[in-house]
């Protein structure tokens, strides 16, 4: 498989009571369109990655609302799957390209969150769980927050482990303009943070977010940059039906096939953006994705191998959920385009030098469903 990416765009991820969902899909796919060098008329169908616009929004039917927006009367559509909605509709372009149906088509990830309260939106982002879990009146940290106990049972794995993860990601956001949270912090501060679900402290949690995402894919060829892999695998959507809460099954079945597919292992990966919707997720994450052996990710990631100009693979240099922010529907989406800019060489302070080979890594709810695409320059 060889899907060129033809240009890709991020609005500024934040807190952006200012802007609307069309404004800024509006900035996003212009930019991209700009970068790809594309008139709109190119553009032969639209992919919308959302999770969130029905119930905190009002507004269902984005694919046609935002193609009348952008000018591009095509096929158009949302696609759904929690906070993995962005990377399948990366997966959908990818499978309308392959098919032979259409040759360019233009994916959006978009999610405005902000303008509502937090505990509305933690309630509105358990409907990617079980009735179960609501009913328990679970929410998402609480959720990792059992995955973190596990991990740390079996692995000995520490409050301090998880918040190097942190200060990492806060650090590598230091150097993202387009990030929510430019600031770094240190392990102290991440310790000190006040307690969201036991051991997950406010600075392990990704943060509610404004933001949008685009990216141009396309048969023809147009740069260096291509999809090689995408692969989405699932797993059950509630925690308690699951073998074993140290890691996500899905995660290890997507790569496994994605890593098939692009004809590499893991050990080839250069760069990676992986799904840290808390500091657990990347350790679990490092170690599903094959990069570490199980249990031996958290002092990987501690002794400075994951950041930048450590010896890699290196991760989230975005900053990751954690600190350039987590709006869901466009997550999966920012992550190729971080990939894309760090294969083309443009990443600015934050680069990767070298970088031929990346990975991205979009996970839905507690790890139901897991996208995996690797991204490589000619
Ligand atoms: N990391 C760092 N700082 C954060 C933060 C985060 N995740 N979340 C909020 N902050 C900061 C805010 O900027 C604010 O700083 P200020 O006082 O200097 O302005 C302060 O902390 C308080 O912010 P507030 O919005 O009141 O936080 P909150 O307590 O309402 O919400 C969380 C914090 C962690 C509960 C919320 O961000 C959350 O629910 N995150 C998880 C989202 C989620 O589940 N996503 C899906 C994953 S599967």
């Amino acid at each position: 498989m060889k899907i060129n990416i033809a240009g890709a765009a991020t609005t500024k991820f934040g807190e952006l009571w200012r802007r609307s969902p069309r404004d800024l899909i509006k900035e996003a796919a212009n930019n991209a369109l700009d970068q790809a060098k594309m008139k709109p008329f190119a553009v032969e169908a639209v992919f919308v990655g959302n999770m969130l616009s029905s119930s905190l929004g009002n507004q269902d039917h984005l694919g046609a609302f935002f193609a009348e927006e952008l000018g591009m009367p095509v096929a158009a559509m949302k696609i759904e799957g929690a906070c993995a909605s962005g990377g399948l509709a990366v997966h959908s372009a990818v499978m309308a390209i392959q098919s032979g149906l259409y040759e360019t088509v233009l994916v959006l990830g978009v999610e405005k969150m902000t303008d509502h309260k937090p505990e509305e939106v933690a309630q509105m982002l358990m409907g990617a769980g079980t009735d179960a879990e609501r009913e328990a009146g679970a929410t998402f940290p609480g959720l990792y927050a059992i995955m973190a106990r596990c991990h740390m049972q079996k692995y000995g794995t520490t409050e301090e482990d998880m918040a190097q993860v942190a200060v990492k990601n806060h650090y590598h956001a230091s150097l993202n303009s387009h990030a929510q949270f430019v600031f770094p912090v240190t392990l102290e501060k991440v310790m000190k943070s006040p307690k969201v679900a036991d051991p997950l402290k406010l600075l392990d949690c990704s943060p509610i977010t404004d933001g949008a995402a685009a990216v141009i894919l396309t048969k023809i060829k147009n740069n260096e940059v291509n999809i090689i892999a995408s692969a989405v695998a699932t797993d059950t959507l509630g925690l308690s039906e699951r073998e074993d809460l140290t890691g996500l099954k899905a995660v290890r079945v997507a790569s496994q096939k994605a890593y098939q597919m692009a004809g590499i292992s893991p050990k080839e990966i250069d760069v990676a953006e992986v799904h840290d919707c808390f500091t657990i997720a990347e350790i679990m994450a490092m170690e599903d994705l094959g990069f570490f052996e199980k249990g031996k990710a958290a002092r990987a990631i501690t002794s400075g191998k994951t950041k930048l100009g450590g010896s890699g693979p290196i991760i989230n240099t975005s900053g990751g959920l954690k600190a350039c922010g987590h709006p869901v529907g466009a997550t999966g989406v920012k992550q190729i385009v971080e990939i894309y800019n760090q294969l083309k060489g443009i990443a600015g302070r934050k680069q990767v030098e070298g970088a031929k080979i990346g990975l991205t890594h979009n996970v839905g709810g507690s790890g139901a469903t897991a996208v995996v695409h690797i991204l490589k320059k000619d």
